[in-house]
């Protein structure tokens, strides 16, 4: 039977072969566990691992975080991006202090009920820290199974999902359920890759579809085609002596609760002149209150569902303004204690104005 031979392969390759190495591996505390993976959900391993220490090691467990600051929260994520998991971390430790007496919830079902907690993250948590038998499926999930059993239902379709999710459940070993996980999310990482699987060293191959019928490359397949956009944000970076005007972002859209100085968005990057006309800053332009000081090369960045394009413009106020558009002036030392988007900051750090 194939599933009883995929089953047995992956946990001999997880105890001979498997030589991932995670700072959280073998992890059995589930606050940790759910640190871990809040932050792996839309990050690479190697970019989370820094930041899982400094996290844990700044809110070693659920009451120290449930009672920091939103904003220092923020600033230790500063970068990670997609800060709606943050968000969703300090509302879910707060959950957790409230509802559930500061003791993290035991069961499957109670860990699904935190916010930001789908059940890819709920099935990690209670199999790592609990050992429930709940099967991960993620994206490396989703690619080894569809390519060992040639299964080209898109994963992304309700039929496809409901179709892995039971297939997943079924592989799973009961008797081992987080080291099974584990594994298989290691394999996919490192043998069973996107691109280039190292079909010729996997203990798979022999009963593997895909290889046999050499569509690795087409599996797993997906229905859906996200739409990029496009945006333009032409950012002013106003400077008063050793003052830089900047404001919280609150609008229910990228980088809220984060910092930033003032934007213009358009449907391209503003030249000078259109800058200067702006009906925002063109009366401190004509009163020669603004001047422009230089003008950074496009920065972009590529989030999920939209490519951001970006350019500083950097201006010298000789006026003390005391707010511009919701924008008020910080020190250069408090710019340094705040979060910023990594684009910003980016522009920051080249600068050395951070
Ligand atoms: N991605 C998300 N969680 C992971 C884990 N525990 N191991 C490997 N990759 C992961
Ligand atoms: Fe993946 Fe290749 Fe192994 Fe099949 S043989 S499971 S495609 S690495």
């Amino acid at each position: 039977m194939k599933e009883k031979f995929f089953r047995n392969r992956l946990m001999d390759w997880n105890r001979v072969s498997n030589k991932r190495e995670m700072p959280w591996k073998n992890e059995t505390n589930p606050y940790r566990i759910w640190i871990s993976e809040i932050i792996l959900q839309q990050t690479r391993v190697e970019q989370g691992w820094d930041y899982y220490r400094r996290f844990i090691h700044e809110f070693p467990d659920i009451q120290s975080l449930a009672t920091a600051s939103e904003e220092r929260i923020l600033k230790l994520w500063e970068g990670l991006g997609y800060y709606s998991r943050c968000r969703n971390l300090i509302i879910a430790s707060r959950q957790i202090f409230n509802e559930f007496n500061g003791k993290f919830p035991a069961s499957y079902e109670e860990i699904l009920s935190l916010k930001g907690v789908g059940e890819y993250t709920a099935a990690a948590i209670s199999s790592f820290a609990f050992r429930l038998p709940f099967a991960v499926v993620d994206g490396n999930v989703l690619r080894v199974i569809s390519r060992f059993f040639g299964i080209a239902t898109p994963t992304d379709s309700a039929r496809g999902k409901k179709q892995f999710k039971e297939l997943a459940q079924q592989l799973l070993d009961k008797k081992a359920p987080g080291a099974y996980n584990q594994a298989i999310m290691d394999f996919g990482a490192t043998i069973c890759k996107p691109v280039n699987p190292s079909c010729n060293i996997c203990p798979l191959q022999t009963k593997c579809t895909a290889y046999h019928e050499g569509k690795t490359d087409l599996l797993p397949q997906k229905s859906r085609k996200v739409k990029i956009t496009n945006r333009y944000l032409t950012y002013l970076v106003i400077q008063h002596k050793q003052k830089f005007y900047i404001r919280k972002r609150t609008q229910k859209d990228i980088w809220r609760g984060l910092y930033e100085p003032l934007f213009l968005e358009s449907d391209h990057l503003l030249t000078e002149k259109e800058l200067v006309s702006h009906p925002l800053v063109a009366p401190y332009f004509s009163k020669k209150v603004f001047t422009i000081h230089s003008v950074s090369g496009p920065y972009l960045q590529k989030l999920t569902h939209q490519n951001i394009h970006a350019q500083f413009i950097r201006i010298y106020s000789n006026e003390l303004i005391r707010e511009i558009a919701t924008a008020f002036p910080v020190s250069r030392s408090k710019m340094k204690s705040l979060s910023f988007p990594k684009i910003v900051r980016d522009y920051l750090n080249q600068q050395n104005m951070s």
